[in-house]
């Protein structure tokens, strides 16, 4: 036997540099990942994470800068190039053919053909072994469109490892779990890693990195910032790498005095465009000065709840009173004129027009209040006046509310929502997935308008997927699943008693 090098990493990027057009995705990235550890990829949405990982799979070429597998210079130019160096990805929209089995799935496109005769059986079996080693079960006969998402996502693990993946990638893969299910795929990573598989990991959640990982890197900005042993680095200190400053991660907030009834919601029954019900028999309160969360995983008719509260969709039967009034099938101009301010959960298709300058979307919605137009028209001065205002208090980047809104990142066109629906002074707020997308630093500054609000003596109505964000900000928390409230729990209630909720496992 000829002496093996034990100790090659199994991944080694060298000197990687990639540029979109005038974005500098990648900046002269190093990276070192040991064989048979789970290594976290942590940084903030745009900072070139998932560039990273796609150079590393072939899916996108760097400009410079060179990959060793296992100590192995090789190029990776394509796919096909990244399985037969061992690398397999579970991506974050998943590939899979919706209408095709499991099985179907997994063989599909292994070179050899195995979809002819006893092909067939073979892959049935070494799909069998695979799921037996690594306590992946899941039914290889089962159309994939008809599997929950958590099955899903192991079919797409399943599907690697098939290909003999010995570095498996995952970008993002929590994002559509519930809290049970991301459990279940950490306890999976646990058992691939102790089997000898390396596996890096990309995030943007520190308490997954916390969890699982061995070793963390943090990119910023294109650039890799720092690399830590799990064990040596704290959640503050990965936030700081990240976000290039400190951060306050726990929003600090006294006892909630809430008072008086603002939003009634009573039978409430709503239907999708297609006909589905989504929202079934829904009855709850919010007061003034209290956040009211609703937690759940998406796609439980909370998108569908905020719909017809802010007048977006008519609801099918029930009641919403306003104050006590009832504003049943009000359209959202006649609900903002009555005090109801709305940060959608979508801003590109419902907050803002992209194409239009900063200041113009400051106003949208309120355009035809009589300080921001003379008669029929929009009075641009004022307009910027009023925007320059809000992005001095709201720190909006770049300070310029001339410039597209497409220009601004995320976080920042957030901002721009926010300050035009808060600086409105409404009575209720609503509040859908206010930090999607959302850098840290973003995330902390909203936070903290939102608790404001609560404590000017609004009523705050907030949905999020995110149920540390639903934890940290309500003072109630309704649980929502299959279209009705499960249950009502206050915010100290453990995240696996929510969990389990949101799985419509326990009420
Ligand atoms: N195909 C692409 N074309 C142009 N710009 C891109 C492309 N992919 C990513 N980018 C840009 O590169 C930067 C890094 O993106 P990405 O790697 O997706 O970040 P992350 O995964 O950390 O959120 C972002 O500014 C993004 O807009
Ligand atoms: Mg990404």
């Amino acid at each position: 036997m000829s002496p093996t090098p034990t100790a090659a990493p199994a991944i080694e990027l060298i000197g990687i540099d990639k540029k979109f057009g005038a974005v500098h995705a990648n900046k002269n990235i190093n990276l070192t990942v040991a064989k048979g550890s789970i290594h976290g990829i942590i940084g903030e949405n745009g900072a070139g994470k998932s560039t990273l990982m796609s150079i590393l799979y072939g899916f996108y070429h760097a400009d410079a800068g060179s990959i060793r597998i296992n100590g192995e210079t090789t190029v990776i130019d394509d796919s096909q190039a990244a399985i037969t160096a061992g690398i397999g990805m579970v991506h974050q929209h998943f590939m899979l053919v919706e209408n095709f089995s499991v099985l179907e799935n997994v063989i599909l496109g292994v070179e050899g053909g195995a979809l002819l005769g006893g092909g067939v059986s073979e892959a049935r079996s070494a799909l069998k072994r695979l799921e037996a080693d690594y306590g992946l079960e899941v039914d290889p006969d089962a159309i994939i469109e008809e599997l929950p998402v958590g099955l899903q996502q192991r079919v797409e693990i399943l599907k690697a490892l098939y290909r003999g993946a010995e570095i498996l990638i995952l970008d993002e893969p929590t994002g559509v779990l519930t809290p049970a299910e991301a459990d279940h795929l950490f306890k999976i990573l646990g058992v691939l890693r102790d089997q000898g598989k390396t596996i890096v990991l990309i995030t943007h959640k520190l308490r997954e990195i916390m969890a699982i990982t061995d070793t963390v890197s943090v990119m910023r900005r294109g650039e890799m910032v720092a690399t830590r042993r799990t064990t040596e680095t704290t959640v503050e200190e990965l936030a700081e790498l990240m976000v290039g400053r400190r951060v306050l991660l726990h929003v600090e907030k006294g006892p909630a005095a809430p008072s008086d009834i603002v939003l009634s919601v009573r039978n409430l029954t709503v239907k999708d465009g297609r006909g589905v019900t989504m929202v079934d028999n829904v009855s709850f309160d919010v007061r003034a000065g209290e956040v009211v969360g609703i937690a759940g995983v998406a796609g439980n008719g909370q998108s569908e709840l905020l719909e017809a509260i802010t007048g977006i969709r008519k609801p099918t039967s029930g009641e919403i009173l306003f104050h006590g009034k009832p504003v049943t099938g009000f359209d959202s101009a006649r609900l903002r004129a009555l005090g109801l301010g709305h940060i959608p959960e979508d801003r590109h298709h419902m907050g803002l027009v992209l194409g239009f300058e900063e200041s113009e979307n400051s106003v949208l919605g309120y355009h035809r209040d009589a300080r921001y137009g003379r008669g029929p028209l929009l009075d641009l001065d004022a307009c910027r006046e009023d925007a320059k205002t809000k992005i001095e208090k709201y720190d909006i980047r770049p300070p310029n509310c001339r410039l597209k809104t497409a220009n601004f990142s995320g976080g920042n066109q957030q901002k721009i929502v926010v300050a035009r629906e808060i600086e409105r002074d409404p009575a209720l707020l609503v509040v859908g997935q206010p930090t999607r997308g959302v850098d840290i630093g973003a995330i902390e500054f909203i936070h903290r308008r939102l608790i404001a609000m609560r404590d000017a003596g609004k009523a705050v109505l907030l949905v999020s997927v995110e149920l540390d964000e639903i934890r940290s900000l309500s003072d109630r928390i309704l649980v929502m699943f299959a279209g009705h409230v499960v249950g009502e729990k206050t915010p100290d209630t453990g995240e696996q008693t929510l969990g389990l909720m949101m799985a419509g496992i326990a009420a």
